[in-house]
């Protein structure tokens, strides 16, 4: 069901389940599970060797979380391409299959939004929409047909984005998603933290930082700026992605 175009989610003081919001908040699209297969996405009758990977990874990144009471990740990554897209979103699905948690994953890559391209083909409202003002979350949010799953989806480039990202419209969006639901976990997919000024303008709108590696790819002083930019106190991991020589795709630092 998607609610009228202006329409505003239930106050917070209304009781929501979290099946409820999955379902009756969010509209769903029907994702073919070739098309997540083609593209790496870990779906449950897959016998991939890199979903034992992001298991591991996501007991870590639970148990880092759970300890301070977190609920909002960002997934960063030095440059363009590392993997950052994919692993949030695959480490979205384990986080979703193993927590009785609505997990939220939203593209914050305001110039490069590409979240919505793993999932589907049309294209469907999105967050410059929203930032626009020309519609709600509740329009834009979709789950993927994987059950406590929601998708808030990128859609057409916008510029300005390290302002956008530090506005207070942002600020107030990032709380309403993490605030709402209190059993809810939100995974922000980022532009590359050595980009620009994005990931710095963002920052304080996120519990910790997760950063992807890319094997063979980043390199020392890639990652070097990379730490220094993001800061030891918000990141908790690193994962190193595309990684050679190892049975499984990931592994994590
Ligand atoms: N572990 C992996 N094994 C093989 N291919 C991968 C892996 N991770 C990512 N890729 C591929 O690398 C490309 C870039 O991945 P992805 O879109 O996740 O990167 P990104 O860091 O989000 O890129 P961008 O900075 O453009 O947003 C995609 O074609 C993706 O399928
Ligand atoms: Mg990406």
């Amino acid at each position: 069901m998607s609610p009228g175009r202006g329409d505003r989610e239930p106050s917070r003081s209304a009781p929501i389940k979290t099946r409820d919001v999955v379902y009756q908040q969010t509209r769903g699209i029907e994702i073919d599970p070739r098309r997540l297969r083609e593209r790496r996405i870990i779906t449950p009758s897959m016998h991939d060797p890199a979903e034992a990977a992001y298991k591991v990874l996501r007991t870590t990144v639970l148990q880092k979380m759970r300890a301070n009471g977190w609920n909002t990740l960002g997934v960063t990554g030095a440059r363009q391409g590392n993997g950052k897209t994919l692993t949030t979103i695959n480490l979205a699905i384990s986080l979703a299959r193993e927590m009785n948690q609505t997990v939220l994953v939203a593209d914050f890559d305001l110039c490069h939004p590409a979240l919505a391209r793993y999932l589907v083909d049309e294209r469907v409202p999105g967050m410059s929409d929203y930032l626009r003002g020309e519609r709600s979350i509740s329009e834009i949010l979709f789950n993927p047909g994987i059950e406590r799953l929601v998708i808030l989806p990128g859609n057409e480039p916008m510029a300005d984005s390290s302002e956008k990202l530090s506005s207070p419209l942002v600020r107030d969006l990032v709380g309403e998603l993490k605030t709402r639901y209190p059993d809810r976990f939100v995974l922000f997919d980022l532009p590359p933290v050595l980009a620009g000024d994005d990931v710095m303008a963002f920052a304080p709108n996120v519990d910790a930082f997760l950063l992807v590696v890319e094997d063979g790819v980043t390199t020392k002083e890639d990652l070097r700026r990379a730490y220094e930019t993001l800061g030891a106190t918000k990141l908790i991991g690193t994962v190193l992605n595309k990684a050679q020589g190892v049975h499984e795709t990931y592994a994590y630092t």
